[in-house]
């Protein structure tokens, strides 16, 4: 019988999936990264505008329509300090897809890349999927990563370190300064640097700024996608910005796996980029209060959480058997260790879910802390 690649024998199913087809069927799901929010109505038309008229039919240019990379041109002059030409630019299947040509592209057989731990778990199976050797980093107490133990993890193998602020699964937002450090370690150990911006818009304290705002070379590469900022999860619609000489090789790899993103998602995406941004504004204020209830709550609990500046995860330290103890009570949390060893002892909680809900299961947590105590 043909045997399995060696690279797709050493991934698996995701630990938050196995924890999803665990619970009831009327549990309380706090495990999904994903907002609860519907697509904004002009994005939403956007595309069914397109369909209609015959526009969404066909293969668009494998970088994407020029419309919707020019809309993505025009998100980085307004919000972000640095400026991305439309054609340094990939319209992928989602973030994942970025993620995904981002390695094919720069990691051999044998690189190591520097991830985050705990940390989004794709990291670790697409590094392995390119063949290269993920090399995990644990985080600060506050959960962020330390540009230092970043630095101190390079070695010759090294190709590539992630950073992902807001971060999946700690709702830890880096500070500038750390995303200065990352920038000066991309450009003085000549390294990439894969930025993760999926939830750059979903911050409550601090600010956003990239790596790619302060790095001299072109060794950061950015990584985002419509799914979280403007909940379009199933659109699968992301992109990838770079150097030109990059966004070149990352093309040959989108090209044969994916020859464009989904033409319709094109469409919508363009809309949310380009229309009104008050629906995310709306949602960041929402998130924000849900984020300060959970708080409350796991302090009365007495459970210790640092506090999640982004993203809609909070990452409580939790005692032993928590998590199995709030899953039978029918509420979905996902255990820390399914993000990497570092996630050992933490639980993940998602607060994209709406308030009432979201006390009920906090209540049910209340009487499991006071069951493993
Ligand atoms: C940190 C991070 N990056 C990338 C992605 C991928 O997002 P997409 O749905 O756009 O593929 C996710 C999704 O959960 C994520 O949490």
């Amino acid at each position: 019988m043909t045997e399995f690649s060696s690279r797709v024998e050493q991934v698996s199913i995701s630990g938050i999936r196995e924890v999803f087809e665990a619970a009831g069927e009327d549990a309380i799901n706090l495990g999904l990264g994903q907002p609860d929010f519907p697509t904004p109505a002009h994005a939403k038309e956007a595309a069914v505008a397109a369909i209609e008229a015959g526009d969404a039919d066909g293969y668009t240019s494998n970088k994407g329509t020029r419309e919707l990379r020019e809309a993505i041109a025009r998100k980085y002059d307004r919000e972000n300090e640095f400026t991305v030409d439309p054609a340094n630019v990939i319209a992928t299947a989602g973030g994942s897809e970025a993620l995904h040509v981002v390695m094919e592209a720069h990691v051999d057989a044998g690189d190591e890349v520097i991830i985050p731990d705990p940390g989004f778990v794709s990291y670790d199976a697409l590094t392995r999927l390119a063949g290269g050797q993920p090399r995990p980093v644990g985080l600060r107490e506050d959960l962020t990563l330390d540009p230092a133990a970043v630095e101190a993890a390079i070695t010759d193998e090294t190709a590539a370190f992630v950073v992902n602020s807001p971060a999946n699964p700690t709702g830890a937002v880096q500070s500038v300064e750390d995303m200065r450090g990352f920038a000066r370690i991309a450009d003085e150990h000549d390294l990439l640097c894969i930025s993760d911006e999926v939830y750059e818009s979903m911050i409550f304290e601090g600010e956003h700024r990239s790596p790619a705002a302060f790095a001299e070379t072109d060794n950061v590469v950015v990584v985002n996608a419509c799914s979280k900022t403007y909940s379009m999860t199933g659109w699968r619609l992301g992109w990838v910005t770079a150097s030109h000489d990059r966004i070149e090789r990352m093309l040959r790899v989108h090209q044969y796996v994916q020859a464009c993103a989904s033409a319709p998602s094109q469409y919508a995406a363009e809309a949310a980029l380009s229309g009104p941004q008050e629906p995310v504004e709306e949602m960041v204020t929402a998130f924000e209060r849900r984020r300060d209830l959970v708080l409350g709550e796991l302090e009365e609990m007495g459970l210790d959480c640092p506090t999640p500046e982004g993203a809609f995860y909070a990452m409580p330290r939790v005692p032993d058997g928590w998590v199995e103890e709030v899953l039978d009570r029918g509420v979905v949390v996902v255990p820390g260790e399914a993000f990497g060893d570092g996630g050992a002892g933490h639980a993940r909680i998602s607060y994209a879910t709406d308030t009432d809900t979201l006390r009920e299961a906090l209540d049910i947590m209340h009487e499991a802390t006071a069951a493993v105590r």
